[in-house]
């Protein structure tokens, strides 16, 4: 298996372990991922704040790409949390319809998602991905709490479009584990992860989220 680390400016360059042939399917209007289902990653307590259109996409694709076995979704509205869920659900449906995904297979997937009532509830979770509103103060805030929360070891990424990774890190008394982790939407579809380091990320946060990306079957922009 090969892996390709593409710069978006540069020419690609070669890490261990990607799959080229991931590139057929790319722009799919399906749910068209190779992963197995199973986590090869060490993250096993995955969380998403935000039920939006990329919170919920980024949960899918951990649980049914990565098959990471908890994948909790927080969200402020009670409202979006239901109508995310069942939205992820109804992309599962859709797959299951058209033969993409067997009914058992959906239902594990389903399995490993829950909707968390909020942030204190994630305080088992190795990776979290923030995907809520473009808002420094917001992100700020919920960073705050995150770093409150969950242990020690737990990873902090934000799916900022344009808010400095080093601003919401500072919030944080762990800025060496937050990182951009930057999904393309459709999340289910874009086979395709930007990652952004901030001035304090260490190499180790960056190498466990490289790591993270590839078991999502993500192609790696940085
Ligand atoms: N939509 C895109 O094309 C796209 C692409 C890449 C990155 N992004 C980035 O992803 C993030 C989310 O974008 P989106 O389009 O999914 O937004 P969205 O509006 O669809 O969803 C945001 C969700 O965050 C929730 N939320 C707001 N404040 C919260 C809080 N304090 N705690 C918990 N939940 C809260 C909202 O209730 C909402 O459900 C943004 O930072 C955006 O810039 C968006």
């Amino acid at each position: 298996m090969k892996v390709y680390r593409l710069n978006v400016f540069k020419q690609a360059t070669k890490i261990p372990s990607f799959k080229v042939d991931q590139f057929s399917g790319f722009r799919s209007s399906s749910l068209a991922f190779s992963g197995n289902g199973s986590s090869n990653s060490a993250v096993k307590n995955f969380a998403v704040v935000g039920a939006g259109q990329m919170g919920i996409g980024i949960a899918l694709v951990a649980a049914r790409v990565a098959g990471i076995p908890s994948v909790q979704i927080v969200d402020s509205n009670p409202t979006a949390l239901d109508n995310g869920h069942r939205f992820l659900n109804s992309l599962l449906e859709k797959d299951i319809s058209k033969g993409k995904i067997s009914r058992e297979e959906a239902d594990l997937v389903l399995s490993r998602v829950r909707k968390a009532k909020s942030l204190e509830e994630l305080s088992k979770v190795d990776f979290v991905v923030e995907a809520v509103t473009e808002n420094l103060n917001v992100k700020r805030a919920i960073f705050e709490t995150l770093d409150k929360v969950s242990p020690p070891h737990a990873i902090l990424a934000t799916n900022t479009s344009s808010i400095s990774i080093t601003k919401i890190a500072a919030a944080t008394q762990r800025p060496e584990k937050v990182i951009g982790m930057h999904f393309m939407n459709p999340v289910p579809v874009m086979k395709l992860v930007e990652i952004i380091s901030g001035l304090a990320t260490s190499q180790e946060t960056l190498q466990k989220t490289l790591t993270l990306s590839q078991s999502m079957g993500l192609y790696i922009l940085s």
